[in-house]
């Protein structure tokens, strides 16, 4: 896969839904509820951070769920890269983007959201073929109003601003038009999963797939 083809790959996975949920999960059996919640209430497209020692075999049980499609955020090496894939992982997150790791995608035909925050960054990706990209950290590095400053000049690319992203402020987001969707972990609080608080996941996952995009 090229990497262009990989981008419109990456395209079509950010087009799923207005929101990624960002996934920090330490105990595998959270995963299929969690999924199950998450894609019942119209989130398919699942971010699990590679964060936790559980991280992959939560792929792997979150692979199973029908109707999700289920990435692996926080890749940073090509072992990241290789594990993901191997895990069942159908995309790749990165907070930023090396050569190495572009490579390692590239060639396990993973497509990827490889993070940016400034122009230069989205300019460089750009020329290799990448038209999708990340925004990280979202809030952070100046909001929907950078996003917004940052795509004027380039509005060939597309981004997922994640990072300190809430019900609140995604639609400021969402409502640019070089943004395709959000990534956020508000739609599955630690303590609601602790408590197996399904339904409420559920219902913050509703909430969240009804934003206007
Ligand atoms: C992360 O890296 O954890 C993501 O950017 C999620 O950020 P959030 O917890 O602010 O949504």
């Amino acid at each position: 896969m090229t990497p262009h083809q990989a981008s419109l790959h990456a395209r079509e996975i950010a087009g799923l839904a207005p929101i990624i949920p960002v996934l920090v999960v330490d105990d595998v059996a959270h995963a299929r509820p969690l999924a199950e919640a998450l894609v019942a209430g119209g989130l398919p497209a699942l971010e699990v951070t590679l964060r936790t020692p559980a991280a992959l075999d939560v792929i792997r049980e979150m692979a199973k769920v029908p109707g999700g499609v289920v990435g692996a955020g926080t890749l940073l090496t090509p072992a990241d890269v290789l594990a993901a894939k191997e895990a069942g992982a159908k995309f790749g997150v990165s907070p930023g983007a090396t050569d190495k790791l572009l490579e390692a995608c590239e060639a396990a035909d993973l497509p990827l959201l490889p993070g940016v925050a400034t122009a230069s960054e989205a300019m460089r990706l750009l020329e290799r073929g990448y038209d999708m990209l990340k925004f990280f950290p979202a809030e952070a590095s100046g909001g929907a109003a950078a996003l917004k400053a940052i795509g004027a000049p380039i509005p060939q690319v597309a981004f997922c601003p994640t990072g300190g992203v809430s019900i609140k402020n995604a639609p400021d987001y969402l409502g640019l038009p070089n943004v395709l969707c959000a990534g956020g972990s508000w739609v599955a609080p630690k303590e609601a999963v602790l408590a197996g608080d399904w339904s409420r996941i559920e219902q913050l996952a509703r909430e969240a797939a009804a934003l206007p995009r």
